[in-house]
């Protein structure tokens, strides 16, 4: 019988986090009768073996709550710097998981969770997982908890763009969140009509994105809102990052492996200012003036939508019933208007991309939408 659980939160933070914590504690401790700990800071305090008590009076008053109760960090299991020095940790959060008499771990997070949980689970540790992120991109679930509310406060932010953009005759160049998934520039572009949308997946001309803007001006529209993925790029240097990325994966040496690597970086850090460049290179083709507003980390703070606690209690009372049927190995994912477990293996190192036929794409085109491409 399953009584010990572990529940920790990995990765950028994401809205829906506290909801789904309450979720999968109220039904663990209410209805299946299991005990409950919180571990902080994601995987970094399970290795530390840092505790935090959830009963019900914790559990009161967070489904609302943005952030995460628990805290969170980017560390990995096999991979946590300690006074500067990389330490694999697997095996001390293994002996941690037995010492807290932990019959299951749950790892709420993004890609790179369900990543490191894979790795946890092939150590033996009875693992379950929730996906959260608001970049939209984790493989096999319709939905991330998070990415609702992201799209919410981006398309506001649109709209309230349009306005200025229109009285002062410009372009705004606005970035948003993705760095290599452009689910939410596709959908806030859309649900905010800008003029045009550029992703990661589908790398664009400058000149088809400075033409897209004069024929709006040639029409009496001399304003444009450009609604930029941070991931994308254009042709030529989207082309040299898939190649310094496919070197990588072939690099067979520590060396060539290490060479390419810094490769990847170096071209990586050419391009971290690309929105900048972008907006100055439409205004030098376009004559037009052109601002650029990076909403950044404004997406991903603040009150979850109703849409995001209402995923996160579903996913989250899903996964307690899971566990409490000694179901492990699996994150528990959004499929219609079910909740899923679908193998961690088959989920880990994947992402959901956005595929250049998908249905808003050909929406967006429709309604005269440029993509640059
Ligand atoms: O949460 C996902 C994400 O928002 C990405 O879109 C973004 O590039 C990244 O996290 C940045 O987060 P951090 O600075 O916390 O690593």
């Amino acid at each position: 019988m399953i009584k010990h659980i572990g529940i920790l939160t990995a990765g950028g933070d994401s809205p829906g986090l506290n909801a789904a914590i309450r979720g999968i504690s109220k039904a663990a401790l209410c209805v299946y009768d299991m005990q409950i700990i919180g571990f902080r800071d994601g995987f970094r305090g399970l290795a530390e073996n840092r505790t935090s008590r959830l009963d019900s009076d914790v559990l009161s008053g967070i489904l609302t709550q943005g952030g995460t109760i628990l805290g969170t960090s980017r560390d990995k299991p096999h991979n946590m710097v300690f006074g500067g020095i990389k330490q694999d940790m697997t095996d001390v959060i293994t002996e941690n998981y037995h010492a807290n008499h932990l019959d299951a771990l749950v790892c709420l997070g993004g890609g790179g969770t369900q990543k490191n949980a894979l790795q946890l689970m092939e150590k033996g540790l009875n693992i379950i997982t929730l996906p959260k992120t608001i970049d939209n991109d984790v493989a096999l679930t319709d939905t991330t908890f998070g990415f609702d509310t992201a799209l919410g406060i981006a398309t506001d932010a649109i709209d309230r763009l349009h306005s200025t953009a229109h009285s002062h005759h410009r372009i705004i160049v606005v970035e948003i969140m993705g760095h290599s998934a452009g689910w939410l520039a596709l959908g806030s572009g859309i649900a905010g009509g800008a003029d045009v949308i550029l992703l990661p997946e589908i790398p664009y001309e400058i000149s088809s994105v400075a033409d897209a803007i004069r024929s709006r001006a040639r029409s009496g529209k001399n304003f444009s809102i450009v609604a930029v993925a941070e991931g994308a790029l254009p042709r030529d240097q989207a082309a040299l990052v898939k190649a310094a990325k496919q070197h990588k994966v072939a690099a067979e040496t520590k060396k060539e492996r290490k060479s390419a690597k810094l490769k990847l970086a170096a071209l990586m850090a050419a391009n971290s200012n690309h929105t900048a460049t972008l907006s100055k290179q439409l205004e030098e083709l376009t004559g037009l003036e052109s601002r650029v507003t990076i909403l950044g980390y404004l997406q991903r703070g603040g009150t979850p939508s109703a849409a995001d606690r209402l995923l996160a209690t579903r996913l989250g009372t899903a996964c307690a019933t899971l566990i409490a049927q000694e179901t492990f190995g699996v994150m528990v994912a959004a499929r219609d208007e079910t909740a899923v477990p679908v193998p961690l293996v088959e989920v880990a190192g994947t992402k959901k991309l956005v595929p250049a036929d998908h249905s808003w794409v050909k929406a967006a085109r429709h309604v005269g939408t440029s993509f640059g491409d």
